[in-house]
């Protein structure tokens, strides 16, 4: 396949970097007047219009519209049972997100409705949320347990994933959240639902191949760091990679445990001072942001703009939950990056691609328009600039959506097919 006339091809690398930092943040490969060109699902060449190859393969033209990476976003809870539109009103009515959760709703309530749904169902609801998510330009997605939280359910939860992974084009990672709340059945006893995840949950996912990364939501009212090294030194025996739950609600210490463990990325970071600033520093751990959920929950917004002056990468990432963030629209997360973190777009578009796709171990293959990666890329409708994208904050500006070479949304309409798993 070859697009042609290529108003802007975006995110472009020559040079292939595992994720990007600070200053550079701000610097956007472009080419102006383009072409791109994609055999056997891989990006096969770009350049400027001049250098086009003779088309001997199907054509698009995109004359007036841009292409751009497909988003990696690193970080969502899709697969849930129903939704918690009732806690919205709540929220309205100034309930906090920790009194709701004290009161049985929340987390606790997703997992009843989950411990209900029968396995088909939830894949039937998590695929439609994956494709909603396509049609905003997403291209990678890591999804989270975490609404199961007994063995059953759990497996349950992560072998949906996994018909996801087999039977959706996106590029989907798994990550095993056991420790996202403590179930109604260990109330008062904690500790030993951190034994039962590390002693009962971790071996069959482990021996299934269930998931890619271990994550913990490490938080007051929630697990403390001394579990949150328990699970993460669990984890990394079966040889999985690890992520944190950090900083959403207090200065948890879960960045410093994150880093401390090696984990591919700390997630949230609301609130973080120059100590976590100076951790993150010393360390390969992505920092990933939510804003979503910072939106919804009116909460203050984690300190990107000194995270990028201070020389940190970062990501962005959609956190689609029935609870924080009701929504996959990474293009939306871009806008609130830009009007409420102070980020250029350029830093944005880069902390929803090639640092996203690092936050999933992902940079090699995912997250650039890099000869060899996989063609994973969506064409804009006619656009003005690049700020445009997050500036029209509701416009649903993504036309075309590639993944692995093929087309999957066409006119902002799903066109491919999952396979059904
Ligand atoms: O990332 N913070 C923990 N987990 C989710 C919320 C999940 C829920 O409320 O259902 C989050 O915000």
């Amino acid at each position: 396949m070859l697009i042609r006339n290529i108003k802007k091809l975006v995110a472009v690398e020559t040079r292939r970097r595992a994720k990007v930092a600070g200053a550079d943040m701000g610097t956007l490969a472009c080419i102006e007047e383009a072409f791109l060109l994609i055999k056997e699902g891989l990006i096969a060449d770009f350049g400027p219009m001049q250098d086009a190859p003779v088309p001997d393969e199907p054509v698009i033209d995109a004359t007036g519209r841009m292409v751009f990476p497909a988003f990696c976003d690193s970080h969502t809870h899709v697969v849930y049972a129903g939704s918690r539109e009732l806690e919205y009103m709540d929220k309205i009515r100034g309930l906090s997100y920790e009194e709701i959760a004290r009161r049985g709703g929340g987390i606790l309530h997703s997992v009843k409705r989950l411990h209900d749904t029968t396995e088909e169902a939830l894949y039937r609801e998590a695929l439609a949320r994956v494709d909603e998510m396509m049609t905003s330009g997403t291209g990678a997605v890591e999804i989270k347990s975490g609404y199961g939280l007994s063995v059953e359910d759990e497996l349950k939860m992560l072998r949906v994933v996994r018909r996801l992974k087999e039977s959706s084009p996106l590029t989907v990672r798994a990550t095993f959240l056991g420790a996202h709340a403590v179930p109604a059945a260990y109330i008062g006893r904690r500790t030993e639902y951190v034994d039962a995840i590390i002693n009962d949950m971790l071996p069959p996912i482990a021996a299934e191949g269930l998931a890619d990364y271990v994550d913990v939501f490490c938080e007051r009212g929630f697990f403390t760091v001394e579990d949150t090294e328990r699970i993460l030194t669990a984890a990394r025996t079966y040889g999985l990679g690890v992520k944190v739950h950090a900083n959403q609600l207090s200065r948890s210490g879960g960045i410093q445990a994150g880093v401390k463990y090696g984990a591919v990325s700390v997630d949230h970071l609301d609130f973080t001072g120059e100590e976590e600033i100076d951790c993150l520093k010393q360390a390969d751990t992505m920092p990933v942001l939510l804003p979503g959920s910072n939106f919804f929950l009116s909460q203050p917004y984690p300190p990107a703009r000194a995270m990028i002056d201070a020389g940190l990468p970062v990501a962005l990432a959609s956190n689609y939950n029935p609870g924080s963030s009701p929504s996959g629209d990474m293009k939306f997360v871009l806008s609130l990056a830009c009007i409420q973190m102070q980020m250029t777009p350029e830093e944005a578009i880069q902390a929803a691609t090639l640092n996203g796709a690092y936050a999933m171990g992902l940079s090699d293959t995912h997250g650039s328009i890099s000869r060899g990666k996989i063609a994973n890329v969506f064409i804009t409708k006619p656009v003005p600039t690049i700020e445009f994208i997050p500036y029209a904050f509701t416009s649903p500006l993504v036309d075309t959506l590639i993944l692995n070479g093929q087309p999957e949304i066409v006119a902002g309409v799903r066109c491919g097919k999952s396979d059904g798993g």
